[in-house]
C-alpha cells in the first residue's frame, strides 16, 4: 500500500512538474559574464543574472504559492495577471522579461534578420535602421524603469513600444499588446555601473550585441516561415546546389569547378531523376525533362572525362542548365 501511495505521489510530482511552470529557475546566460564587453560590462551581467533576475525567480515562487498561478505557463499567467497581486505581476514580468533578454543577446558578430523578418521590418518601419531610432526612442521616452520592445501586434504586424517596469505586451494589464520577441532593459540596472546616467550611449551600443537569429526564431514562432517551393524535394535542392556553384564559375570563365565536379553532378541528377517527385509536380511534362537533365548531365559527365575543352564543356553545361531551368518552369 505505501508503495501505491508513493507511485501515486510520484506521478502527480511528475504530471505537476509538466503542466506547471512554478517553481521558477535561474536560466544559464548562454555565454560568459564579460562576452558581451565593451557594450555590456561582465560585473553589470553578473549582478544583472544573479542579484536582480536572481531576486524576481525567488519573490515569484514565494508570492505564487498556494494561488492558482502556479499551475500556469508563465505566457497563461501574463495573459490574466491583472488577477494577480502586484508582487506576483511584477516578479513574473521580470522573470519573463530578463530569460528573453539574455537569450536576445549574443556575443557573436554580424547576426541579421532573416529575408522575412527584413521585409517585415522594413514594410513596417522602412529600415532596419529606423527600427533602432524607434526602439531608441521608446527607450529613452520610458520615464523611470521599463522596456522598450518590439513585438507582433495582434494584426500579426510588427510594432515599437514600451512599457513601464516589468510590464510587457503579453499582460493583459499592459497598455500594448502581443508577442514580444526583442526587449531593451532600461532600468538603471541593466546599465549604470558603465554608463551612469548616460542611457542613450547604452542604447546606442547595445544594438552590437543584439542577437538577430534568435529575434528571427521567435518571429516565426508567430509568424510561420514561407515554406519553399522545393521543400519536399530534397534531390532538387540538392542538385541546383552543384549546379549553381559549378555554372557560375564556368560562365566567368574558371571551369575547375565543373571539371571537378561533373560526375558528383551527374549522380545528383540520375538521384532526381529516380527520387519520390512530390505530388503537385507529378506530371508528364516535369518527367520528361527530368529525363533529359539526367541524360544532359552525363554526357557533360562523359565530355569533362575527355578534357574536352572549355567551350565544348560550357555548351554541355549550358544544355544542363536549360534542363533544369525547364523542370523549374514546368513546376510552375
Ligand atoms: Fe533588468
Amino acid at each position: 500500500m505505501k508503495q501505491f501511495i508513493l507511485i501515486i505521489s510520484l506521478l502527480t510530482v511528475i504530471s505537476k512538474s509538466i503542466l506547471a511552470q512554478a517553481p521558477y529557475k535561474l536560466p544559464d546566460l548562454g555565454y560568459a559574464y564579460n562576452a558581451l564587453e565593451p557594450y555590456i560590462d561582465s560585473t553589470t551581467m553578473y549582478i544583472h543574472l544573479n542579484k536582480h533576475h536572481n531576486a524576481y525567480v525567488n519573490n515569484l515562487n514565494n508570492a505564487l504559492k498556494g494561488t492558482n498561478g502556479e499551475n500556469l505557463k508563465i505566457t497563461e499567467l501574463l495573459a490574466e495577471i491583472s488577477k494577480y497581486s502586484d508582487a506576483i505581476r511584477n516578479n513574473a514580468g521580470g522573470h519573463y522579461n530578463h530569460s528573453l533578454f539574455w537569450t536576445i543577446l549574443t556575443p557573436k558578430k554580424n547576426t541579421a534578420p532573416d529575408k522575412e523578418l527584413m521585409e517585415a521590418i522594413n514594410t513596417s518601419f522602412t529600415s532596419l535602421d529606423s527600427l533602432r531610432t524607434l526602439m531608441n526612442k521608446a527607450a529613452s521616452m520610458r520615464f523611470g524603469s521599463g522596456w522598450a520592445w518590439l513585438y507582433i501586434d495582434q494584426n500579426k504586424k510588427l510594432a515599437v513600444g514600451s512599457s513601464p517596469n516589468q510590464d510587457n505586451p503579453l499582460m493583459d494589464a499592459s497598455p500594448i499588446h502581443g508577442t514580444p520577441i526583442l526587449g531593451i532593459d532600461v532600468w538603471e540596472h541593466a546599465y549604470y555601473l558603465k554608463y551612469q546616467n548616460r542611457r542613450g550611449d547604452y542604447l546606442s551600443a547595445i544594438w552590437n550585441v543584439i542577437n538577430w537569429e534568435e529575434v528571427t526564431r521567435r518571429y516565426h514562432e508567430v509568424i510561420p516561415k514561407a515554406k519553399g517551393k522545393f521543400d519536399d524535394w530534397p534531390e532538387i535542392i540538392s542538385f541546383h546546389e552543384v549546379l549553381a556553384s559549378t555554372f557560375h564559375p564556368a560562365e566567368e570563365g574558371d571551369f575547375s569547378a565543373i571539371r571537378n565536379r561533373s560526375g558528383e553532378l551527374s549522380s545528383k541528377a540520375s538521384a532526381l531523376a529516380t527520387s519520390k517527385i512530390p505530388a503537385q509536380f507529378n506530371k508528364k511534362e516535369v518527367i520528361d525533362v527530368l529525363s533529359k537533365l539526367s541524360s544532359t548531365t552525363k554526357a557533360l559527365d562523359k565530355l569533362v572525362h575527355k578534357k574536352s575543352s572549355d567551350k565544348t564543356l560550357m555548351k554541355s553545361l549550358t544544355a544542363v542548365h536549360d534542363s533544369f531551368h525547364q523542370i523549374v518552369e514546368r513546376c510552375k
